[in-house]
């Protein structure tokens, strides 16, 4: 009986989520964190499904949903083994799901410590994490479908970021012109949910991907960037003593 009514409740997501993860919307809905029903799709990627949903104050939020089934959990496993803010993870699908899913939660509570421009989360639960929404009624969109302009000075401001977390200690590991949107011509950073502290192995190799990534879509646009340069620069910012 329960279950038809859920069924009813969330008639588009059905064939998409388990009843599991189809309660757990639920709940987090009655808990406030946005209004019940109001889920509309943005995007479908390689692990999460991602939703624009109303909040009870008329602002936005966005609900990103970790599949339990098709995702790279493999992957993920391995990037939460060299995290070690994960130690004693075990090896099974969903653990691993929801690891990942509180970790860019995580995440995203430590960018708010480093003074990053990045959403705010709000809440957690099992393979859900719930966010602030970047812009006001409509998505801000991706820099490469939203090309900033001037290109040099949004440029120096992606970096100014970069430069934040290091200073805190992490690195974003993803970073690329999927995962930097424009905001009203400034940049926010989204999808942490592979951040690793610069203590995890391969942190520094992270560093030079975000950095060849990033500066290969800025040059793209005309700005004159030495990634040798940019990665010493950045690493001479120091990272803070925790
Ligand atoms: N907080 C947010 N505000 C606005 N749009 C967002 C937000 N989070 C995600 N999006 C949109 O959803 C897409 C997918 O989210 P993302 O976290 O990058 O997941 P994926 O791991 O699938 O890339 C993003 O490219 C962006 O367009
Ligand atoms: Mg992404």
């Amino acid at each position: 009986m329960m279950a038809k009514k859920f069924r009813e409740r969330f008639k588009t997501m059905d064939d998409v989520f388990d009843q599991f993860t189809i309660r757990n919307i639920f709940v987090l809905a009655s808990k406030g964190h946005f209004v019940d029903g109001t889920l509309s799709p943005l995007s479908i990627g390689k692990e999460a499904n991602v939703f624009s949903a109303e909040r009870n104050d008329g602002s936005r939020a966005v609900v990103k949903i970790y599949r339990l089934s098709t995702c790279d959990f493999n992957n993920m496993y391995n990037y939460l083994a060299s995290d070690p803010r994960f130690p004693h993870l075990k090896k099974k699908l969903r653990e691993v799901v929801f690891a990942w899913c509180q970790r860019e939660y995580r995440n995203l509570l430590a960018t708010r410590d480093a003074g990053v421009r990045a959403p705010l989360p709000l809440a957690f639960l099992k393979n859900i994490l719930v966010m602030t929404q970047v812009g006001d009624e409509q998505p801000a969109q991706k820099i490469k479908d939203d090309v900033p302009k001037p290109p040099q000075k949004f440029f120096a401001e992606v970096v100014a970021e970069i430069k934040k977390l290091y200073r805190y200690g992490y690195v974003h590991s993803d970073l690329s012109k999927f995962n930097i949107l424009n905001s009203d011509k400034h940049p926010v950073l989204i999808d942490f949910s592979q951040m690793v502290p610069m203590n995890a192995p391969n942190a520094y190799e992270y560093l030079k991907r975000d950095i060849e990534n990033v500066s290969d879509f800025f040059r793209k646009l005309g700005v004159k960037i030495d990634n040798g340069k940019l990665f010493r620069e950045i690493v001479a910012v120091g990272t803070r003593k925790a």
